[in-house]
C-alpha cells in the first residue's frame, strides 16, 4: 500500500511537471517588430515639413536669409553640427533642430542637404 502511495506522488510530479513546461513553452511568443528602424526615416519629408519654407524645394530659395544649398559645399559633419545648434546668418537665422528632431533625423536630413549642390 505505501509503495503504490510512493509512486502515484512520483507520477502526479512527473503530469505536473509536464503540465508546467508545456505552458512554459506556449507563453515564448517571437517578439514584436514594432521597434523604430532609422532605415525608415523619409528625409526628404522631414525636409518639406521642416527646411523648404526658408531653403526651397531644391535648396535654393534663400527666404529669411536661409543660405543657398545648391552652393554651399559644407561637409556632413558641419551640416549636422548646423541643423543640431542652428546658425546666426548673414542675413538671418537658421533653427536649431536639435530639440525638435533626432539624431537619426537630423543626419539623414543633412545628407538629403548635400544632394543640391550638384558638384558634390
Ligand atoms: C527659419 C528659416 C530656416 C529654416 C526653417 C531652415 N534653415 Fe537652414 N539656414 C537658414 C539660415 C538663415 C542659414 C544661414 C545662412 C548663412 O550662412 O548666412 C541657414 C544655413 C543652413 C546650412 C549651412 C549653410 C552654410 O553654408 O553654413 C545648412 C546645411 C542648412 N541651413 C540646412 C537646413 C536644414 C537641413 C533645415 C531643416 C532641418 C534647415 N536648414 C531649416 C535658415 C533656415
Amino acid at each position: 500500500m505505501k509503495k503504490l502511495f510512493v509512486l502515484l506522488f512520483i507520477a502526479s510530479v512527473i503530469v505536473a511537471c509536464g503540465g508546467e513546461s508545456a505552458g512554459g513553452e506556449s507563453k515564448a511568443n517571437p517578439p514584436s517588430k514594432m521597434a523604430a528602424n532609422t532605415t525608415d526615416i523619409d528625409a526628404k519629408k522631414i525636409w518639406k515639413i521642416r527646411c523648404m519654407a526658408c531653403h526651397g524645394l531644391n535648396g535654393n530659395q534663400g527666404l529669411n536669409g536661409a543660405a543657398n544649398l545648391q552652393e554651399v559645399d559644407i561637409s556632413l559633419e558641419e551640416r549636422v553640427a548646423i541643423i543640431t545648434n542652428g546658425k546666426q546668418g548673414e542675413k538671418g537665422v537658421m533653427t536649431a533642430f536639435g530639440e525638435i528632431l533626432s539624431p537619426e533625423e537630423i543626419e539623414a536630413v543633412a545628407k538629403h542637404s548635400m544632394t543640391f549642390n550638384k558638384s558634390l
